[in-house]
């Protein structure tokens, strides 16, 4: 057996637990693994009962100390959190420690200045897991994408609100209920805003962003952000008639300019298109490239196995670099005209609104989108009742803030009795 290589592990909660257990039972995995010794594990909590077997003598609660063990050359950051592991990072890679995490919102807020610190101390720093669970998708976009100049990555990121919207279009769930399921299930946290405002997916968009485009990691005020709260049940019933499911997508796609587009909102995604049927709380992420064309990955964006299924194949991947090292690269932005702002941003739209059932209403919405440039596709009056109609409309491409102005005007005018939702849609294929 060649060299041993020590592993410290900085969390055994869901995703901690996973690692263990693949590192102590490395038989029929990859040959790697057995040269791999687990020195230690910090926790929070040494009382908290744990769901996999580990001796009181490597388990501790001082994370720093079990760092700096000379015996540990990679450190597996799974405890969650930005300043603190932040803090125990920068030490490991200080100390010339290479690192994986699994940290999306540590690296959307301070990935640049660490890929940095790991290059200038000559180590690594992988993060696999930080996008889309167990889907391996960063490194084959770093590795088995290297000849395809990508144009776009389109994607499911966030396992919570695609169980919630699967929910709500399959068994006519309101979304406080398909929420409150969700929680009850574990798919959702307690306070479900990181989930359901679209926060997650956008720290998951600016890290695949970067590796896709080879770009640094850009500022999260640089993408737009809306989440599903607002998503009515008449909405998803409404669009299922339309041909579409409603989807939290993530989009990066490069502009024939070299910008980039990056955002996150709820789409109505064509029923023909693949993303349209990844539900409940998979992933999925299809990315366009040249001359490749279009490849799709897909499986479980979380949970403690296939979590720990990307840790591990990180740890294996450095293993195997320090056998044969090769020069890892830091993307610079050189001659990069910067990102996309939304309000140009060009899509198809899907509006839902109530108005006051008088004549002259169809024509008086058609005269504002017409006045701001906005073409219609379709405007259908849905569920009259009383003196309120409800109008359901879909644009031709239009915009963003051309949208956005003939909105304004609507939302001021004396025919709208309520606006309900606006939400993009999807070009198809
Ligand atoms: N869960 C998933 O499916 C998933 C998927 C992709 C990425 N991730 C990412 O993976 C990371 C871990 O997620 P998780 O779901 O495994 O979290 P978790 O179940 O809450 O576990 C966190 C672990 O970290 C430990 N910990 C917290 N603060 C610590 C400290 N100061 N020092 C030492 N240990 C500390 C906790 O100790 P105690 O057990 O003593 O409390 C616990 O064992 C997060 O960054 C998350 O975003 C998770």
């Amino acid at each position: 057996m060649g060299q041993r290589i020590g592993v410290a592990l900085i969390g055994l909660g869901t995703v901690g637990s996973g690692v263990v257990q693949i590192l102590e039972d490395a038989v029929g995995r990859d040959m790697r693994l057995q040269s791999v010794d687990l020195v230690g594990v910090a926790v929070r909590d040494l009382s908290k009962p744990r769901t996999v077997a580990i001796g009181s003598d490597r388990l501790t609660e001082d994370a720093l100390t079990l760092i700096e063990n000379p015996e540990v050359s990679i450190v597996i950051e799974v405890m969650g959190g930005v300043e603190k592991p932040y803090a125990l990072i920068r030490r490991a890679l200080e100390l010339g420690k290479h690192v994986v995490t699994a940290n999306k919102a540590l690296l959307a807020r301070h990935g640049q200045e660490l890929f940095a610190l790991a290059k200038a101390n000559r180590v690594q720093i992988r993060y696999e897991a930080a996008v889309c669970g167990g889907i391996p998708v960063l490194q084959p976009l770093q590795q088995c994408f290297g000849a395809n100049r990508v144009t776009s990555a389109i994607g499911i990121v966030n396992g919570t609100t695609n169980y919630i919207l699967t929910q709500m279009a399959d068994r006519s769930l309101a979304y406080t209920e398909a929420l409150a399921e969700a929680q009850s299930l574990g798919y959702a946290e307690a306070d479900p805003r990181a989930d359901v405002d679209g926060n997650d997916a956008q720290e998951k968009i600016a890290i695949l962003s970067s590796i896709a485009f080879r770009l640094p990691l850009p500022e999260l005020d640089q993408i737009y952000r809306e989440g599903i709260s607002a998503i009515a049940l008449g909405d998803v019933r409404y669009a299922q008639q339309l041909g579409f499911a409603i989807k939290l997508l993530a989009f990066a796609v490069r502009q024939s300019d070299g910008r980039i587009d990056l955002r996150v909102h709820p789409t109505l995604v064509p029923l023909e298109h693949p993303l349209s049927r990844v539900d409940g709380a998979f992933n999925a992420v299809v990315i366009e490239a040249d001359p490749v064309g279009q490849i799709m990955f897909y499986g479980p964006g979380a949970g403690g196995g296939p979590t720990a299924s990307a840790v591990v194949s990180d740890v294996i991947n450095i293993c195997a670099e320090l056998a044969y090292p090769v020069q890892s690269a830091v993307a610079e932005a050189i001659d990069f005209p910067g990102y996309l702002p939304i309000g140009e941003v060009r899509t198809r739209f899907y509006i839902r609104l109530k108005a006051f059932d008088l004549p002259g209403v169809i024509g008086h919405f058609g005269r504002i989108f017409g006045d701001h440039g906005v073409s219609l596709e379709s405007i259908v009056q849905k569920n009259p009742h009383g003196e309120a109609a409800e109008l359901v409309i879909i644009t031709h491409n239009v915009q963003e803030s051309q949208m956005r102005s003939a909105l304004d005007e609507i939302r001021e005018g004396t025919y709208l009795k309520e606006f309900c939702t606006a939400i993009r849609v999807l070009p198809e294929g």
